[in-house]
Parts: structure tokens; sequence; C-alpha cells
């Protein structure tokens, strides 16, 4: 008996990756995060499978889940959004499961970030302009932030950020950027990723939380930086026609200049 831990992804039901399509299709048993998890996905489910909806319960009751399933020696599939690496709470579930002795695997799933971008048609690194993306969130009721991972801190880098869990946070979220990116800096926020009624917002700092206007309090990313409007980039050397890689080496134009 496996739980497996799949990455639902982002909210588009084909946002799936096989291998997680496949698993849920012989898991008799399927424990999926409500919140986010599109419904759909659990069509993917063998008929009889027990499905449960993990939304309203505490760790301690979805432990006990896992533990009765493997019990009886059935397989789960154990889905949350987006992707198991961030915001998951997969960390806390595993740690349980070590110490109950039962065996498990995770499989990765589409992350928001990358919806979002997908969403935006932009690549959040861009040649000279941004080389790091830094995927964070802002204090939560239950998750403070550690010290020194503060947006002002990132911010300073010159980074692309992608800020989760913090769209309700709006106003405070590009005061503090504004003294680090200045209020000319592109700002973006894309609401639902990926889901029938995604929506998106492309401003400034200075001009973001007018442009979003009310209503947008949760499910949505705020993207940061200068690569998200950035034209006047270098070209990337991968596809240049003197750049000499493994896969397309100068030499056939008499030249090797190495990796
Ligand atoms: C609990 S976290 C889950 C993150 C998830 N594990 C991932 O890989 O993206 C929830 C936050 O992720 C972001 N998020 C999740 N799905 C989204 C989507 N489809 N569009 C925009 N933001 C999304 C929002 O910031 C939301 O508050």
């Amino acid at each position: 008996m496996t739980v497996h831990f799949i990455g639902a992804g982002p909210g588009a039901a084909d946002l799936l990756t096989l291998r997680g399509r496949d698993l849920i299709a012989r898991c008799p048993v399927c424990l999926y995060a409500g919140s986010l998890v599109p419904e759909e996905i659990l069509a993917h489910c063998p008929a009889g499978a027990r499905i449960v909806n993990t939304a309203p319960l505490d760790l301690d009751a979805i432990t006990a889940l896992l533990v009765a399933a493997h019990g009886q020696g059935r397989d789960v599939a154990r889905l949350h959004s987006g992707d198991l690496s961030v915001w998951s709470a997969m960390g806390e579930q595993l740690r349980r499961l070590r110490a109950a002795g039962i065996p498990y695997t995770v499989t990765p799933g589409v992350p928001s970030f990358a919806a979002a971008a997908a969403a935006l048609g932009a690549e959040l690194t861009l040649p000279g302009v941004a080389q790091s993306v830094v995927l964070t969130r802002t204090s939560g009721r239950a998750s403070p932030m550690p010290e020194g991972e503060s947006l002002v801190r990132f911010a300073a880098t010159g980074a692309t950020l992608a800020i989760h869990l913090s769209i309700h946070k709006l106003a405070q979220v590009t005061a503090d950027l504004i003294t680090a990116y200045g209020a000319d800096c592109p700002a973006a926020v894309v609401y639902r990723a990926s889901w029938p009624d995604e929506r998106i917002v492309r401003a400034t700092l200075g001009t973001i939380e007018a442009a979003l206007g009310e209503g947008v309090e949760r499910t949505a990313l705020i993207l940061v930086g200068p690569a998200l409007a950035a034209e006047g980039f270098a070209e990337s050397c991968l596809y240049a026609p003197d750049y000499d890689r493994r896969f397309r080496p100068a030499i056939a134009s008499g030249r090797r200049t190495g990796d």
C-alpha cells in the first residue's frame, strides 16, 4: 500500500501530468484538497473509489484516513493544488507517514506561478534583466514569515517576484515594493490562472491596486519585476548562430569554443 501525493495543477483539469492521471485512476481511495483542486480531476478515479474532500478536516483526521487505508491495503491518491513543493502542507503529512512506516511517492504538478506566467505570455527570466524568480508570500494568520524573508529584501535583488497568498494585502505589498522597485515597476495580478474565470490585470506597482479594483480576494498571484514588461533585453546565447553548444556545435562552421 502506498500514498501517492499528486500535484493536481493550477485549475484547468487538463493541466495534470499523465503520471498523476494514471495514479488517480488506479487508487481505490482519493483524498483531495477541495478548496483549489478542480472536481473534474476526480473523474479519473476508478468506479467505486472512496473520494474524500479534506478541506474541512484537520491533520489528525487526514492522517487517520491514511492510516486506515494502509490497514486495508488500499492505495491512496492524495491531491493538492499546483505543485507539492510549495504551500501544499505535504511536509507535515509526509512526516506523519514516515512515523507510521507508511510508504509514499510524490508526483509533481504545474505550479500556479507557471500558469500565471503562461497567462501573461511572459518569461520571468530575461537575459540581463532578471535571472531569478522568488516564490514568496506575506505573513498569514497561521504562517508568520521567517525573519529575513521580507519582500523588500527580495526586491533589492531585482528578481521577479511571484507573491502568493497575499492578494488581500495588495496595498501593503505595493507600498513595500515601491520603496525598492519604484512606482513604475511592472506588476500584474493573475486571478485563477487557467480556470474558466481567469482574469489578468497588468499595470505598475503604482497603479495595480486601482487597476484591479474590488472583488479579488483569493486565488490570485501578484507578479512584480522589470522582466514583466521588458522589451529591450538581450537575446540569450542559446539560439545565437555563433554560440557553440553540445546539441548545435559550431564545429560545422569551423569553430569550436567549448560548452
Ligand atoms: C495554498 S497556495 C497553493 C500553491 C500551490 N501549491 C502551487 O503550486 O501554486 C494557494 C495560493 O497559490 C496561488 N494560486 C493557486 N492557484 C492559483 C491560480 N490558479 N491562479 C492564481 N494563483 C493561484 C494563490 O496565491 C493562492 O493564494
